[in-house]
Formats: structure tokens, sequence, C-alpha cells
């Protein structure tokens, strides 16, 4: 039997109710802070992310869907979208339009990962970019409207983690103290540590072996060696989240699995989804654009993963709303009235409400069945006496009241009864 590739999955209608729930949810709050959508191609030039995410990384070194197109272009399946956001920005001069762009995406990515619960192939983030402003007014907002979205969504048991990577100048001279500190460490480290040693120091402090562990627990830490300007402008994001009432924790071994940023970083993550316990990250990744070619200017932003979200809201026990119900199934009592059922039925239908009829010609008993199993509010009963009348019975599937409705205006009468 044919099946999904490994690591993709299916969102089958049982479950599509959630997804748009969630997007709803995700697009309305991103409105009320003013950031307008942008949609950009699954497809990029390979170079793209080498050149912003880092050789070195995870990402980068193992896990792109890269393939060399029919004319020999390197492609890759986007793993992220900052990379894509900032590309866009740069080909069209988004800055010239307008000197900030708040933007934000909702949409597939793809990492050749192992899969595990939470972690998938194909996944989908959301996420946010505002290019054009240091300012750390917005370092704060984009943790703030990440925070805010993740409680609007039903979870309870989140975490916000922060820390500051300083700017280059000031990292490069911590980098220095780390490796002096870590030299008489080395053969003591993993061999994956020992490997991130000589390329992306940093990163041995997301080492998940005890060992390197122990060693990165008396590490000098980035944050105690910060440049002043870096120093000022977290405690600026601090000041604002603490007056925002968002709890946070400083983490000074926060690194990010993306080489981009700089000054504030930070991750959202949640207790009950087991090892891939991060909802979201981000930061500020202020050389990204003159990395890509444009003149230099400033971005901060965050992605939050929606398959993890939802395995955080299971586990937690949140129940999402469900509109899944039917506004009024309507059951066929004659055969021969096929034609004027089917008008009846569209005639509401054009009036907004969510309505079903039988194409299976089932029993009457059947029809009714189905209209339980549907969850419908209310059930028509066409045909019969009532017909030869020139009405139709309505019945509340709640209280089991039935009233008989002229066909004339029953759709009128119907639209009351379902919208009370
Ligand atoms: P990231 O930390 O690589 O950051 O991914 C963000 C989120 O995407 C993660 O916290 C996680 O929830 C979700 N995610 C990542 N990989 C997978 C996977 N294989 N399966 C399921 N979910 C996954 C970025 O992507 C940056 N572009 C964030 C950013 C935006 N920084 C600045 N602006």
């Amino acid at each position: 039997m044919l099946k999904a590739i490994y690591g993709t999955k299916d969102v089958l209608p049982k479950d599509v109710e959630k997804w748009n729930f969630l997007e709803s949810t995700i697009k309305n709050i991103f409105a009320s802070f003013n950031y307008k959508e942008i949609r950009t191609p699954l497809l990029e030039e390979t170079g793209l992310f080498s050149r912003s995410i880092g050789e070195e990384t995870d990402i980068v070194s193992k896990e792109m869907y890269t393939f060399q197109d029919r004319s020999e272009t390197s492609i890759t399946l986007r793993p992220e979208m900052t990379a894509s956001v900032v590309r866009a920005f740069l080909e069209h001069s988004l800055s010239s339009q307008s000197s900030l762009n708040k933007l934000f995406y909702i949409a597939a990515m793809f990492r050749q990962e192992r899969p595990q619960a939470g972690r998938f192939r194909q996944f989908h983030q959301f996420g946010a970019e505002v290019l054009g402003s240091s300012s750390p007014l917005l370092d704060a907002e984009i943790i703030i409207l990440a925070y805010t979205i993740l409680k609007s969504l039903g979870l309870v048991d989140i975490t916000v983690k922060i820390n500051s990577l300083g700017i280059t100048s000031s990292r490069k001279v911590y980098l220095e103290i780390l490796k002096e500190y870590l030299e008489p460490h080395l053969n003591e480290l993993s061999e994956e540590s020992r490997k991130r040693f000589e390329k992306n120091v940093l990163r041995i402090f997301d080492s998940k072996f005890e060992n390197d562990i122990q060693i990165m627990k008396d590490a000098p830490k980035l944050i105690d060696h910060l440049d002043d300007e870096s120093k000022q402008e977290f405690q600026v994001v601090q000041n604002i989240l603490r007056s925002e009432q968002i709890p946070f924790l400083l983490d000074s071994s926060l690194v990010r699995g993306l080489d981009y940023y700089s000054k504030t970083t930070f991750e959202i993550v949640s207790d009950k989804v087991g090892s891939q316990s991060a909802l979201c990250g981000g930061g500020r990744y202020d050389g990204l654009i003159e990395l890509l070619g444009g003149t230099p200017n400033y971005g901060v932003g965050f992605a939050a993963g929606i398959e993890r979200i939802l395995l955080a809201l299971q586990n937690e026990k949140t129940k999402l709303p469900d509109n899944s119900s039917l506004d009024l199934y309507v059951v066929l009592l004659n055969k021969e009235l096929l034609n004027e059922y089917y008008l009846f039925a569209t005639a509401l239908r054009k009036n907004h409400l969510k309505v079903e009829i039988d194409y299976l010609s089932r029993s009457v008993k059947a029809q009714m069945r189905e209209a339980n199993k549907l969850r419908a509010k209310f059930v028509a009963l066409f045909g019969g006496e009532e017909y030869a009348e020139n009405k139709v019975v309505l019945k509340n599937m709640g209280t089991s009241v039935q009233q008989v409705l002229p066909l004339e205006n029953a759709d009128k009468e119907i639209l009351l009864s379902v919208g009370s």
C-alpha cells in the first residue's frame, strides 16, 4: 500500500478543526499587533540557507532536503522562514516602501530529522519577522506576541527562557575565553562536542551528554561578557516583560541552533512534550540582512511549531472549541420529492446554515441516526402529510420539541430557531 513519506503526516478532517482554530487565533492576534502576512515559495536556492543559518549548523549540515533541479541549480525545501523572508524583503525592496516591516507567516517547513513525538520531517510553523528597527521594544514585543498566542491557544504549562548573545565583536572575545576554559577538558568531552569545539564552540552548551553538561556548568558565560549596548538593551527587554507580567527565566546557556542571532534570544518550552520541549524560539538577527547582500539593517523574530503546540495542548488535556456540529439535517420522507428536497436544503445553505441531506437513499430511521451522528442541532422532516399542506416539521434535537412550519417561510423560521 502507498504510504505518506516517513516523518510527514496527513491532517484528517477530524483534526482539521483544531488547525483552523489555531490558525484563526494566530491570525487575529497578529492583526491586533499590526503584522502583515507574507507567503514565500517552498523552494529556494540552497545558498540562501547555508549562508544565513550557517554551514556548520545541524540544519544545514545534516537536515536539509537539497537536490539539483534539471538546470543543475541546487535547490532546498525551506527548513525555516527567516532567511526566505529576508530574501523577499531585499528582492522587493520592502524597506523603500516602509521603513519598518512587521511580517508574519503560517507555513510548512522541511527538515530531515529523526522523527519522534513532536518532531517531523514536514512540519508547520507560525512566526513573525520585524525588519528595520534596533529598538529593544521589538525584542520584547516579539516575546510578548509569542507568549500571548500560546496562552490564547489554551496552554498553561509554559516557560519563557531568555538570553543575550551580544554583538559579534563581544561574542568573538568571549568565544576565545570559552575555548581557553574548554581546552584542558577536551579529552573528556563527547566526540560531537569535540567537533563543535573546532567549528561552533557555543553549541556545546546544547549537548545532551551528561559529562558535557557537567563541564559546561562551570564554563564562563556569555552573559558575563556582554558589550554595554547589549547589556543595556537586554535590561530594557526584561523591564518590559516584567511590567507586562510575562514570567521568564534567564538562561545563560540558551544558544540557538542557527548562526544568525545577536543580542536577545529566547525560547518558550513546555514541560508536557517530552524531549522536544521547545514550542517556539527566536531572537534578534541584526547582521543577517547585510550578510544576504542588503545595506545593514535590523531584524528580530520568532517561529513556533504547530504540531508541537497541538501535542502540548493534547497532553495538557486542553479542550479546543469544536465547530464540527451541524445546524440542520433534512430527512427525506418521500423519495419522489427528491428535487424539492434538494432545493429546500440549498435555499438554507444560501443563508449560511450548515445543512446536510441524505445522498444514499437511506431509510427514515437511518437518516435520523445519521443526523444524531453528525450532532445536528435541528432536523427537518421533509415530505409526508405536512408537505401536502405546504408545511415542514422542524425538530429541535436538544429539547425534542417539534414545530410545524409553513414551507414558504420555513427558511426564515429555521434561521431564527438555529440562531437562538
Ligand atoms: P527553530 O528553533 O529552528 O527556529 O524552530 C522554531 C520551532 O519550530 C521550534 O521551537 C519547534 O517548535 C518547531 N520545529 C523545529 N523543527 C521541528 C521539527 N522537525 N518538527 C516539528 N517542529 C519543529 C527557527 O526556525 C527560526 N527561523 C526562528 C526565528 C524566526 N528566529 C528569528 N525569527
